[in-house]
């Protein structure tokens, strides 16, 4: 709900209020916390100024401002021009819908119309966006998307994940004092050092306690969270663009705007917040299927040495267990037998397949299943048709050879002749092949960001090289509804709110270990919905030099999301391929609620012996439990395993027959009976109708 009292404005919704005040020069935060009355809000005064070295408190509570000397905190708005840089805004009108607030200010001197954007979602999610109009060509270093307030004084501390290739969403903390502190990535794509998403949260905040402010920015390309706090306790969250080596030119009559980002606010703990995210994502961000379909994928089985004899044989076994969906991964094209060559060669290898694409198609589709393929549209390696025709498409600077990783360069997206190329292949490969889904993949860092290819200033090619990406998506996505897309960066490094709004699901992380899987699974999980984040089940037990956990641990804990199989099946015995029929009919059974259910965390894999993922419908009428037990320590008896979020006055039936009261399974649970060590199982439990 939107309300107008003067200029005060309070988006309220799931008893949460974001209240602003829109004044002549500036806009204030006045309140973001729990639901209260606008007329309240209005008697809401901000200390006076200290002394003549300290802004006034208004001054640091500005949603969106310009530089002009009056605050010292980031402003979101900071011209490119040594003699324009100071500037004023002037409120010149207000537009609201019932959904939606959009304030204007012009900007002054420069002549910039500024437009910001705010809209609540009935779950109390606020969400913001900027837009600038130039009456000019204006030159910008900063731009963000917004910034956010609330008091907090020392008490607090930033959440987030940090990560690497095969280690990402790893949790960590930072206390909240007096400075900055800063997320980001300038590696040109979202990256797995970083994640655009944080939680603020009481220094005591458990899971099911404490307040916690969120926001997570939606977007791909290099992006940046500030989160300053001053010694007066205000907490200002500010995220957008990276403003490093940026540059966003706004030609004359010309419209820009920021990347959306969200914030969400509870004091209920992570739990509830991460539950309140997953709903917000399914409903309104991520692309709509049911779920995911269970996928088997060939990648950790074959590696490159795809041929089709290999492929069928892998498929029959795929159909044999219950997977609804084939995918050949990365080695199905141009010359790739490794990751050296191939890479923009967009045809199929005629030795692989030497009787078509469309041959393995159809055998797939003759064991009921769908037809999936990997592609990498952005990079390209040197040893291929297209670079040796080409060597003026991707990014280079004048001076320096180009930088490889994994023996690739990065195609130039700017290029408008690089864009139609992609486009032309994938058009190609969609509308010749039933193909009903794509991973989309990318396996490097942006780098060489030079001039060599641009007459005017190459700081824009990050923004651009975002949006490119962005128009590609939507050009393929759109011609191509039907089809299923992953969105994937060598693991876990393209995950974010821009791109799931073309994508249905993610890869997780390339780490597919089951025990480690549970910790990247976990720390993705505060932020992102189990709906997409996939989780395969593979021979796979990392570089650790661990024993391979037993298949039902592997399968548990692939199952607390979209569940694929990666694992060489060929190589299964007539008894593990038993056990996989019989685990993947178990998810199938429960999937809807792993997709569409609310997530209960129960334990911190990163700190604890035994934790728990629980599932339970949004009608409370269902629910799904995984529990795991790290190991066995001096044969300490295990805590009950207890099921939350079921109603306490109704009956439940348990996989046993045994029937209990929602408030018995919450406050005592039933025994745990995990033994060893990486042990796991699975409960579920139904509302027993018509007592
Ligand atoms: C990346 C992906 C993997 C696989 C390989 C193929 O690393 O994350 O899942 O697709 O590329 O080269």
């Amino acid at each position: 709900m939107i309300e107008i009292l003067d200029d005060y404005i309070s988006l309220t919704a799931a008893d949460v209020s974001y209240i602003i005040r829109a004044g002549q020069d500036r806009i204030i935060s006045v309140y973001w916390g729990p639901a209260i009355k606008l007329e309240d809000a209005v008697s809401i005064d901000f200390a006076e100024r200290w002394s003549s070295f300290d802004p006034e408190e208004e001054a640091y509570r500005q949603e969106y401002d310009v530089y002009n000397g009056r605050s010292f905190l980031t402003p979101c708005v900071y011209l490119d021009s040594p003699s324009d840089r100071l500037n004023y805004m002037e409120f010149s009108r207000l537009e609201t819908t019932s959904s939606e607030i959009k304030l204007y200010y012009d900007i002054c001197p420069s002549g910039l119309l500024l437009e910001v954007r705010y809209g609540i979602y009935s779950n109390g999610v606020v969400w913001r966006k900027a837009s600038v109009s130039a009456s000019e060509k204006t030159g910008l270093v900063s731009f963000y998307s917004g910034s956010a307030c609330f008091h907090s004084y020392d008490q607090m501390s930033a959440i987030y994940t940090a990560g690497r290739w095969s280690g990402e969403w790893q949790v960590k903390s930072h206390d909240i004092v007096p400075g900055c502190f800063q997320l980001g990535s300038r590696q040109g794509f979202t990256s797995e050092t970083f994640n655009p998403s944080v939680m603020i949260a009481d220094k005591n905040c458990s899971e099911t306690h404490g307040m916690v402010y969120s926001l997570m920015l939606a977007y791909s390309g290099n992006w940046e969270i500030k989160i300053e706090h001053t010694l007066t306790g205000i907490t200002r969250l500010v995220a957008g663009l990276s403003s490093f080596d940026n540059s966003i030119v706004v030609n004359k009559g010309e419209t820009v705007s920021t990347p959306l980002m969200y914030l969400a606010y509870t004091d209920k703990g992570y739990g509830e917040m991460s539950r309140l995210l997953h709903d917000f994502e399914n409903a309104n961000v991520i692309r709509k299927r049911p779920y995911c379909p269970v996928l088997y994928n060939s990648w950790e089985a074959t590696g490159f040495n795809v041929t089709a004899a290999g492929q069928k044989e892998l498929a029959c076994k795929a159909a044999e267990i219950g997977c609804e969906l084939f995918v050949v991964d990365d080695g199905w094209f141009g010359q790739r037998n490794s990751d050296h060559a191939g890479l923009g060669d967009w045809y199929v290898n005629p030795e692989k397949f030497p009787a078509g694409l469309d041959d393995l198609i159809r055998y797939v589709e003759k064991l009921g299943m769908k037809f999936g393929i990997w592609v990498e549209p952005e990079s390209v390696n040197p040893d291929s048709d297209l670079y040796r025709t080409h060597p003026d498409w991707i990014y280079r600077s004048a001076y320096a050879e180009p930088l490889q990783c994994r023996n690739q360069y990065l195609l130039n997206l700017c290029l408008p002749e690089v864009r139609e190329y992609i486009l032309s292949w994938m058009r190609r490969l969609l509308s010749r092949h039933n193909i009903s889904y794509i991973k989309w993949d990318m396996n490097r860092n942006m780098s060489d960001p030079d001039s060599a290819f641009f007459d005017d200033d190459s700081r824009i090619i990050w923004k651009q090289h975002a949006d490119a990406l962005y128009s590609l998506w939507e050009t393929i996505t759109e011609e191509f509804p039907d089809v299923y897309f992953e969105s994937c960066a060598g693991g876990g490094g393209r995950v974010d709110l821009g791109i799931m709004r073309y994508a249905h699901q993610f890869w997780t992380s390339d780490n597919t270990d089951a025990f480690d899987r549970l910790r990247i699974q976990y720390g993705c999980s505060l932020f992102y919905s189990p709906r997409a984040m996939m989780c395969w089940v593979t021979d796979n037990n990392s570089d650790s030099g661990r024993a391979v956990r037993a298949l039902e641990y592997r399968f548990h804990s692939a199952m607390c999301g979209g569940l694929g199989i990666g694992a060489d099946i060929s190589r299964f015995s007539a008894q593990e391929l038993e056990v996989c029929k019989t685990m993947i009919g178990r998810y199938k059974s429960v999937r809807h609620l792993i997709s569409g259910g609310l997530l209960y965390r129960q334990g911190n894999p990163f700190t604890d012996n035994v934790v728990s993922f629980e599932y339970v419908s949004k009608d409370r009428k269902e629910a799904v439990i995984f529990t795991f037990l790290h190991s066995q320590n001096f044969g300490m008896p295990l805590p009950n395993i207890r099921f939350e979020g079921l109603c306490n006055d109704k009956r439940y039936k348990l996989d046993d027959g045994c029937a209990h009261y929602g408030s018995f399974l919450r406050s005592v649970g039933i025994p745990n009976k995990l033994k060893g060590d990486f042990a796991s199982c699975m409960h579920h439990a139904e509302l027993v109708e018509c007592e």
